[in-house]
């Protein structure tokens, strides 16, 4: 087991492209010794900003979506090969708040993270429980169809393109954070749901983040846990001092 961490910042719908780039500037400085992977999920309309200010950094861009069609009538959409070629390395797909409030299902997730694969991306892919499944003790079973249904026709080479972040739904943006077990619980069951649809050694490989109210000082003992191999962060990611203290104990 030989994981790299990778730490990503999703800032949700905050940021216009000018407080983008100051922000990223901000952060430069603060991860340029990180061994993690450090990566900025920004709004669509300031990836061109991001990308600029990132340019020569370690530090990747992901956008929060991508349609699953390569082009054609889809008003207000954008897809994975628009992303790609402006530069954009990474999409998270599959969070919450998009299936929550955007309609997102299992089925169009699929069909994101294809479109995604087939475009050259790296997808962050989003799996949870809500309160009311981990309450009915089925946690287990939801997070292992979600991951199941998004990774149908994915093969073992592009599994490598494939993070996978546990974000119980009930720790998001609530201050609630699962505890370091219940985390390294669920990654570990997702990396065991891996194990059975690509073997074991893919599984081992792969990387698993935890996300739900990940901060500055919860973030050493989440990622000390032997199956969390990273975090992906909203509230803390916009504060560059909290996202440089994640980043720096990922990179321990
Ligand atoms: P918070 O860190 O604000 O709880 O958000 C987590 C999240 O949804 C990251 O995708």
């Amino acid at each position: 087991m030989n994981r790299r961490y990778i730490i990503a910042g999703n800032w949700k719908m905050n940021k216009t492209p000018a407080e983008a780039a100051a922000l990223i500037e901000e952060i430069k400085p603060l991860v340029s010794d990180a061994s993690c992977q450090v990566v900025v999920g920004v709004p669509f309309i300031d990836l061109p900003a991001a990308l600029e200010a990132t340019k020569g950094s370690q530090i990747g861009v992901a956008a929060q979506n991508c349609y699953w069609e390569k082009a054609g009538a889809f008003t207000g959409e954008v897809s994975a090969d628009m992303l790609r070629e402006m530069g954009v390395q990474y999409v998270i797909l599959g969070h919450s708040e998009r299936r929550t409030y955007f309609g997102d299902t299992d089925m169009t997730v699929q069909k994101r993270v294809r479109g995604a694969l087939d475009a050259g991306l790296t997808v962050i892919l989003c799996v949870g429980e809500t309160l009311e499944q981990r309450e009915q003790d089925i946690t287990g079973e939801i997070v292992a169809m979600q991951t199941k249904i998004a990774l149908g026709g994915v093969s073992v080479e592009e599994l490598s393109r494939v993070v996978i972040a546990y974000e119980p739904v009930w720790a998001i943006g609530t201050g609630r954070t699962a505890t370091a077990q219940q985390a390294n619980e669920v990654c570990a069951l997702i990396r065991s749901v891996l194990s059975g649809l690509y073997g074991p050694e893919a599984a081992d490989q792969a990387l698993i983040q935890y996300g739900g109210s990940m901060n500055a000082a919860n973030a050493a003992e989440l990622l000390a846990q032997p199956d969390v191999d990273g975090g992906l962060i909203g509230g803390a990611s916009l504060k560059a001092p909290d996202f440089a203290a994640i980043v720096a104990a990922a990179s321990r």
